[in-house]
């Protein structure tokens, strides 16, 4: 068996992980790993945070903070979410830690003195606004590939091309929204056109990718391959290590994938072990796989693996499984339109194990998947509690009840004993390929249909009622029933690791260390006595999950107050209407505040609203809005206000709302 170096890509430390993140890249990444471990191959799993690039210095202006303070609290916050939901990793490091700077300039400089890296002058855009140059996420247009009106200076998010900011159509400024003009500066540009072909011939020996994976990555290398600025003018990265580049950082995507290497190196020296990295990264024996989302493809099939290829020393990739998206419930996740479920959430409802499972059955890896939280709730009670956690209990609480440990010398198996025999016996060898083979999906089936037969043959034997009548036969049924809960308590592990170790903790085997081939041994060697039996899961009501915006490291989430409820005869008593605005006015002394005559179809009435910090006086008047009229009239700076214009809160500005259709002022709301 090779030796293997599982990497997750690395998250950028500028937000929480939500369910999209996990589903694509973590959880698949566990499993793998922690399946590759029970089957006794030396395995690791490196990752760390992302925390150079724009997408960290854009969150730092938006919420009034340093790049530090933003890497700095993102790293904790994911950490936590990776240790809540069990995603184990052997080291989990930092891109700003001064090894990877370090590990990354000499890469650069390795590179570049072997002539990969030239200098060239450009033009870029720039924002007069702002006073800076636009790289990357700060400048948003439309693709002149596939023409998605939001493609990002570096990157387009929808058929995945890697562009110049230069390239965009129609380009904005992100911060500001306003009109970059071209300014010449230059950079540092990779020779990526010269390893088109080596990367060719490489790609042709990865017959055995993913579909999606290797068609992608050569349709780009047959449309051709563009040399690359990896530089940038950003005072936030891994600086540029040649004198004269003073100012400049590298590109993040140059310096994050160096961050495997640079978090391997870092495992080896915590474990004292210094040259340990050396067998991942060196020594050819060791398979490396990098699982990612569908939007970091280019940069694991063709840029980094020329970018080694330059260096000379590393291995090369051996496979890159990366996942396509997950949805939720119908509609793309989206940070910016709130629509996610966040991680940090979810732990506080969910323990990991649910979250797992739920996920498992919903990682895209083929195609695109939904999530939904019907379906996730459905999964844990039929699937979970019913299925899996009813087979374990009835079986362990069969024989501690009334047989006190698992009986001994049994023999005589005859018709579905000798079924169930041949399903253990197979069951790690089946489970094993689907895994082996990135189908994470199909595996997890695979158990569950095993636990299921469990159900089935438990039923089938009726070991309640043979228990007064046959007692061998009842021992010969509980015998392979707790052999299979055995069983399921190791291929179930790499999903749910804490099942698996509750499982044999009740089963009363805590102090074997089972490995992967020992789920097809159906007997058991030791005097094995269930203890402590638990439930193993308990139904979930249907618990609503929060679906919503990102927490910012400036507001942590509100407690949540419980509903105040108001009877209907109560909301019955408001009485709004729609009121078109035609008069505006500033009050002398309030800068929020306006005076307004809103005609409500019957009579004009006056009042006082705080619309001024979102609003012009134009672009309210003869708008039509909704007011509560039969509001107590309230003197607000010596002018009585008769009634109240609703608004959306945004952020604590007002955003009004308006009727879909064109109404006549007066109109009833209802
Ligand atoms: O897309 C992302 O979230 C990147 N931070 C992934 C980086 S993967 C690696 F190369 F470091
Ligand atoms: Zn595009």
């Amino acid at each position: 068996m090779p030796r293997y170096l599982i990497t997750s890509a690395l998250p950028y430390a500028n937000g929480p992980l939500h369910i999209g993140h996990i589903a694509g890249a973590y959880l698949p990444a566990d499993i793998y790993t922690r399946y590759l471990k029970l089957k006794g191959v030396e395995a690791i799993h490196i990752c760390g945070t992302d925390e150079h690039g724009v997408a960290i210095t854009i969150k730092a202006d938006k919420e009034g903070k340093t790049p530090k303070e933003i890497v700095d609290y993102y790293h904790q916050n994911i950490k936590e979410s990776f240790d809540g939901l069990k995603i184990f990793f052997d080291n989990f490091s930092r891109t700003s830690k001064p090894l990877h700077h370090k590990l990354s300039q000499e890469f650069f400089i390795r590179i570049y003195e072997k002539g990969y890296i030239y200098k060239r002058e450009i033009e870029q855009l720039y924002c007069l606004n702002c006073q800076r140059f636009l790289p990357d996420r700060y400048v948003e247009g439309t693709c002149p590939y596939c023409g998605n009106e939001k493609a990002r200076g570096d990157q387009c998010e929808q058929c995945g091309r890697w562009l110049e900011p230069k390239d965009l159509i129609n380009p904005k400024c992100t911060i500001c929204g306003g009109v970059p003009v071209v300014k010449t500066s230059y950079h540092y540009y990779f020779k990526l056109k010269e390893f088109e072909k080596p990367l060719k011939d490489w790609l042709s020996t990865k017959t055995y990718w993913k579909e999606n994976v290797l068609n992608q990555a050569l349709s780009w290398v047959r449309d051709g391959l563009q040399d690359r600025a990896i530089t940038r003018d950003l005072s936030w990265g891994v600086p540029v290590p040649l004198e004269e580049a003073k100012g400049k950082v590298l590109y993040v995507w140059f310096d994050a994938p160096i961050g495997y290497i640079s978090s391997t190196i870092e495992w080896a020296e915590k474990n004292g072990k210094p040259e340990e990295w050396k067998k991942y990264w060196l020594d050819t024996e060791t398979k490396i796989i990098h699982f990612i989302g569908k939007d970091n493809i280019i940069f694991h099939t063709l840029i980094w693996p020329a970018m080694l290829m330059a260096h000379g020393d590393y291995n090369l990739p051996d496979n890159v499984p990366a996942n396509e998206f997950l949805n939720l419930m119908g509609a793309k996740l989206s940070t910016s339109r709130n629509w996610a479920i966040w991680i940090p959430d979810l732990l506080k409802e969910y323990p990991a194990d649910y979250i797992r499972y739920g996920l498992a059955h919903v990682i895209p890896e083929t195609k695109d998947s939904d999530f939904s939280i019907e379906e996730f709730h459905t999964r844990i009670n039929s699937e979970l509690v019913n299925n899996f956690g009813n087979f374990v209990n009835r079986t362990l609480s069969f024989i501690k009840n009334y047989m006190g440990r698992v009986p001994k010398d049994i023999e005589g198996f005859k018709d579905m004993d000798l079924e169930i025999i041949k399903d253990i016996e197979e069951l790690p060898g089946k489970v094993g390929s689907y895994l082996q083979n990135f189908e994470f999906r199909k595996a997890l089936k695979e158990i569950m249909a095993f636990s299921q037969k469990g159900n089935q043959y438990f039923d089938y034997k009726r070991p309640w009622s043979t228990r007064k009548t046959d007692y061998k036969e009842t021992e010969r049924t509980l015998y392979l029933c707790a052999s299979m809960v055995k069983a399921l308590s190791i291929v179930i592990e790499p999903y749910l690791p804490d099942s698996a170790v509750r499982i044999r903790k009740m089963l009363g085997i805590s102090d074997l260390s089972l490995s992967w081939e020992d789920a097809g041994n159906w007997k058991f060697s030791k005097e094995v006595a269930p203890e402590n039996v638990e439930i193993l899961y308990k139904k979930i009501e249907n618990k609503p999950i929060s679906v919503g915006p990102e927490l910012s490291t400036n507001q942590e989430k509100k407690e949540e107050k419980p509903m105040e409820y108001i009877k209907f005869e109560e909301f019955k008593k408001l009485e709004l209407k729609i009121g078109e605005i035609i008069s505006v006015e500033d009050i002398p002394g309030a800068d929020k505040l306006y005076k307004l005559q809103v005609n409500l179809g019957d009579k004009i009435v006056e009042l006082v609203a705080g619309l001024k910090t979102t609003y012009t006086k134009e672009e309210l008047i003869h708008k039509k809005v909704p007011v509560l009229v039969n509001l107590e009239p309230k003197k607000v700076r010596g002018i009585t206000s008769n009634g109240m214009i609703l608004a959306c809160d945004l952020d604590g500005k007002p955003v009004l709302l308006t009727p879909e259709k064109d109404v006549p002022p007066g109109s009833p709301i209802k």
